[in-house]
């Protein structure tokens, strides 16, 4: 069966004294659900995070990588550097570094091979804009982004994906897709695996939702069949919220 996961992404956000606060906090929560929990800092605290969460069942994981295992691309982390500080998951195709730092369906398939070849699992983002939402394309944007970047994949290698659907008009908006719009879409997800990779991949991969999701929204989302839980960003800064949305389910 697959797993329910909440992750935070806490973005370009929090320097070190801000990290520890937040990490603090995040031991003070009490997990009433049994939702796998997640928290993205930058890569600057990823070592702290790492050991101030050594103890809990909080995973710390990385934002973004390079495809690279070392070399001259100054600015750039490896998959490698980050196993080297404990960091066993990345997220990759955030909307974000898609729109910001040009990152193409090509670009990202070369990363989930490199952290597939250095035995990481992948959060793989991907969504489609309101102008694709109003022109009634969403499905074929986010198939072909799925399509580009992952099914050169193998079926054994998707037991190390994790899909985040993420349209890019409910991020940081406050404006969220409604759950059914979220079900519908997850669901549609679930069948393009499923046709590339048979029912029992696609009923095993976990599709996780994000864009302003929240304690008020969680629970309703959360309960559609086809979502497995979320990938926070605003409401992950916050202990008592993103646990309320831990919680969620
Ligand atoms: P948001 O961000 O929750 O602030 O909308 C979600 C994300 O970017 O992953």
């Amino acid at each position: 069966m697959r797993k329910n996961i909440v992750a935070g992404n806490w973005k370009m956000n929090n320097d070190l004294s801000q990290t520890e606060t937040l990490l603090t906090s995040l031991k003070n929560q009490k997990q009433t659900s049994n939702a796998e929990v997640m928290v993205a800092p930058t890569f600057t605290n990823l070592w702290h995070a790492f050991e101030a969460l050594r103890e809990s069942n909080v995973e710390v994981v990385a934002q973004n990588m390079h495809f690279a295992e070392n070399g001259a691309y100054t600015g750039e982390i490896s998959a490698s550097m980050l196993k080297s500080v404990g960091v066993q998951t990345v997220i990759l195709g955030h909307s974000e570094r898609r729109a910001y730092f040009n990152e193409t369906d090509e670009l990202l398939a070369k990363k989930v091979d490199a952290a597939l070849a250095n035995s990481m699992r992948v959060i793989f983002c991907f969504g489609e804009e309101l102008a694709d939402r109003k022109g009634d394309n969403h499905e074929n944007v986010v198939a072909s982004q799925i399509k580009n970047a992952l099914f050169h994949l193998d079926a054994a290698a998707f037991k190390n994906i994790v899909l985040a659907y993420e349209p890019v008009w409910a991020i940081g908006t406050g404006e969220t897709a409604s759950p059914e719009q979220a079900q519908d879409m997850h669901a549609f997800i679930r069948k393009t695996l499923a046709d590339k990779y048979g029912n029992d991949i696609a009923q095993s991969v976990s599709i996780l939702y994000g864009g302003s999701v929240k304690p008020a929204n969680a629970k309703e989302i959360f309960s559609k069949p086809d979502v497995d839980g979320g990938l926070i960003g605003g409401a992950a800064l916050k202990a008592e919220d993103f646990y309320a949305i831990v919680n969620a389910f």
